[in-house]
């Protein structure tokens, strides 16, 4: 009795249901919509300016009245939703330019509100881009005061609800700011705007173009002392608990191709909507790679958006979301 089958009598041959595109379609287990897909956008003060960001090609800061043309091409596309970042004209060490009324963000979403009733409405919520030092909280001392920033960011959120936004993503890694938030939205009568928490979100090299992109690079030191290190996995699902007790209705993990392994265990853990941030330092690399002629820049962009949405990922917020999008509708995979 030999323990070696013949080569006439496997028992597995996975390439029958490989042979024909149509098998291959038929038995696929993951697939891309355009809903699924988030498209961030920079927003800079000035009129007509549509400004190419050196560190990401194909990606824009924007003028709050280029954006009526934007929401039409992201509706074409079918993306399911736009997450907004800010470049405010004017810094602070408190980061007003949050909570402005007038602020940036909170003008784009007016606009962006009144181009398209339905586009889904995300804004960031953090103070990076709106200081002068660059840090996500306010300094007390040397260090970043994490209870003094909180109702910072409560104010931010509160004042970008009241602009349009239909979700807020509060993403300074504060402790606590998931409830200071909760708390603050419903205390002003907002109950219906939801929160997406960057809950597990690593102090990743990955966010450097993202940083030429906002003008949010920290002036000293870094954001390792909120931001987990990118070595703790089980850390990633406390912070994932923790967001959720607080209130949080979905949760992301950020970022995306670096951490499948927390995106997966988070899927198993709970039932909440599990976002994925494939971020600035992703795309920058797979468009640097395809520029050279070293990848193939659709091939490359839907296999790392497939394989995070195998890992778990119901929503991906991609800077490819509008290629995408476009790519699946006119030739679906
Ligand atoms: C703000 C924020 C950052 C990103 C999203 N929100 C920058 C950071 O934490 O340094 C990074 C997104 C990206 O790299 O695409 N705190």
């Amino acid at each position: 009795m030999t323990l070696t089958r013949s080569s006439v009598d496997v028992a597995l041959r996975g390439r029958r249901l490989r042979r024909t595109p149509g098998l291959r379609r038929l038995v696929r287990e993951t697939r891309l919509h355009p809903d699924m897909l988030v498209q961030p956008l920079f927003v800079r003060p000035g009129h007509e300016v549509r400004e190419e960001i050196g560190a990401m090609p194909g990606q824009f800061r924007l003028s709050p009245d280029e954006l009526t043309a934007e929401a039409a091409r992201l509706r074409d596309a079918g993306v399911g939703a736009v997450l907004l970042f800010g470049l405010p004209g004017d810094k602070d060490d408190q980061g007003s330019g949050a909570w402005a009324d007038d602020g940036i963000v909170q003008q784009a979403l007016r606009t962006l509100r009144a181009a398209d009733p339905e586009l889904t409405l995300i804004a960031d919520v953090c103070l990076c881009e709106y200081t002068s030092h660059g840090h996500c909280g306010v300094f007390a001392g040397d260090t970043i005061d994490n209870d003094a920033t909180l109702p910072l960011l409560a104010r931010s959120a509160v004042s970008l609800a009241a602009a349009g936004a239909d979700i807020v993503a509060p993403s300074a890694m504060m402790d606590g700011q998931v409830a200071a938030i909760r708390r603050a939205l419903d205390g002003e009568g907002r109950q219906d705007v939801a929160i997406l928490a960057y809950a597990a979100k690593h102090a990743s090299a990955f966010y450097g173009p993202f940083r030429d992109a906002a003008d949010s690079a920290p002036q000293r030191g870094d954001r390792k002392s909120y931001q987990m290190d990118p070595a703790n996995g089980r850390e990633a699902l406390r912070e994932i608990d923790a967001d959720l007790a607080e209130g949080a209705d979905m949760i992301m993990v950020k970022p995306a191709l670096p951490a499948l392994d927390i995106l997966a265990a988070a899927r198993g853990r709970t039932n909440v909507p599990l976002a994925a941030y494939q971020v600035s330092g992703e795309y920058a690399s797979l468009v640097a790679a395809a520029q050279n002629g070293w990848l193939d820049r659709r091939a490359a962009a839907l296999e790392s958006l497939t394989a995070i949405a195998r890992a778990g990922a119901d929503l991906i917020i991609t800077y490819f979301a509008a290629e995408a999008a476009e790519w699946l509708r006119k030739e679906p995979e």
